[in-house]
């Protein structure tokens, strides 16, 4: 052993001065695309700042676009790919809005060989290398692990006004006339988007996993009694949510729990890292969660990935930005303030939080089922014309007219066929 001891010791010093010249040869702009804005933002920007660190020539550009889930950055981003002016690097979430949208389109570049060098077939589980991956290649670097089906409250409000936590959406709609009654809101609700949102939670609680699997597997159709049931459902819980929901952001949504004016919202994790990351509230006793309603022992899941688009104006530093999404240093910098986890096996859970801990936890021990509105089950065709099929609904309130259009939708976006 101790006859190697020195070439090992040289091979770490030629290895250091490899990564030191290859970091040093990194320079010019670096534009990273995104809807981390504002509140949203110190996350991304504490990466920004470990990656700034390691490269320090490089001008990192964070450009955001404002707006939960993208729906404003990707429509720009969409104008910008078209037009032949992609950003060196852009956010996209892990499955179709990646796979059956930018990869389908040709316009991605082949990862494969940053994860054999990068070890990430060791630390990354199989599953998430699945939903990044085609036949022919890997196609972004995956950043996080969030959670969308949770229900966030206020422990010490349910206390005063004296609910709990509803366990099934028929507890739930026993306790909200309670909660009327007190003038609180039962449910607070954002924009379009957040209804999406809501609705894929309801729709697990409904179909179950295995429906919902089947859903987007084009094997359940969006007529069946069961799928109109999920409509149906929506339309009752609807009826306790706040009527300013269509002007309202998912974090005006949140503070609306917050500052009491609502005893509950159904959110994903993000809201825990903006409860605790920007409002400075303790996880577990500034602020409760459980899973949505019916969805016990499911985990539905979306990961935020970063690409290399063909044509990135800064090949070289970009590769570098895709190495430290993956690190796991960068990704343990990262998630405690986002609120997700790293799908990383070797992460460090001891720096994150009550919340952090209890996802991870939740990750490795749940039934794993893909998100509509973050990106896993839908390209982005289906997720457009979905929009508008909520926002007939939401005028309409007319179930199975809701079911025949959404059908209609996934059919033209090629879902399940
Ligand atoms: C999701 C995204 C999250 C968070 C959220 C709210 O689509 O994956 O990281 O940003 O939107 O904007």
């Amino acid at each position: 052993m101790r006859r190697h001891g020195w070439r090992l010791g040289l091979l770490v010093l030629v290895m250091s001065f490899v990564f030191a010249a290859s970091a040093a040869a990194q320079s010019g702009q670096l534009e990273i695309f995104s809807w981390w804005a504002g509140d949203e933002g110190p996350a991304l920007e504490a990466l920004i700042e470990r990656y700034e660190s390691l490269y320090p020539d490089v001008d990192v550009i964070n450009a955001t676009v404002t707006g939960g889930s993208g729906v404003n950055a990707k429509a720009v981003l969409k104008t910008r790919m078209l037009g032949g002016d992609p950003p060196a690097t852009f956010q996209v979430h892990a499955g179709q809005e990646l796979i059956g949208t930018w990869v389908l389109a040709e316009r991605m570049e082949d990862l494969t060989f940053l994860y054999e060098q990068e070890g990430w077939f060791d630390v990354l589980p199989e599953e998430l290398i699945k939903l990044l991956s085609t036949e022919d290649g890997i196609w972004s670097v995956p950043v996080n692990i969030h959670r969308s089906n949770v229900m966030y409250y206020i422990p010490e409000n349910l206390e005063k006004w004296g609910v709990d936590v509803p366990k099934t959406w028929d507890e739930f709609l026993t306790i909200a006339p309670k909660l009327q009654a007190q003038g609180i809101v039962p449910l607070s609700l954002g924009e379009n988007w957040t209804v999406i949102h809501l609705w894929e939670s309801v729709a697990l609680a409904v179909l179950g996993p295995d429906g919902w699997e089947s859903l987007w597997a084009g094997e359940l159709s969006w007529t069946s009694p069961e799928v109109v049931e999920t409509w149906e459902l929506l339309g009752r819980i609807l009826e306790y949510t706040n009527s300013d929901a269509p002007s309202l952001t998912w974090q005006q949504a949140t503070d609306m729990i917050v500052d009491g004016e609502a005893a509950f919202n159904i959110m994903g994790d993000w809201a825990s890292g903006y409860m605790s990351t920007t409002l400075g509230l303790e996880a577990g006793t500034g602020f409760g969660w459980a899973p949505s309603p019916g969805t016990e022992g499911i985990f539905m899941m979306l990961a935020d990935s970063f690409g290399l688009p063909k044509g990135s104006p800064n090949r070289e530093a970009t590769l570098a930005w895709l190495r430290t999404v993956g690190s796991r240093e960068g990704q343990d910098i990262f998630n405690p303030l986002k609120g997700s986890i790293s799908p990383r096996l070797d992460s460090d859970l001891s720096l994150y939080d009550t919340y952090g801990r209890s996802a991870a936890r939740d990750w490795q021990n749940s039934r794993i089922v893909g998100s509509l509105q973050h990106g896993v089950v839908a390209n982005e065709r289906f997720m457009n014309d979905f929009a508008t099929v909520m926002e007939i609904f939401l005028s309409s309130r007319n179930a199975v007219a809701a079911s025949n259009a959404a059908q209609a939708v996934a059919a033209q976006a090629g879902i399940g066929f």
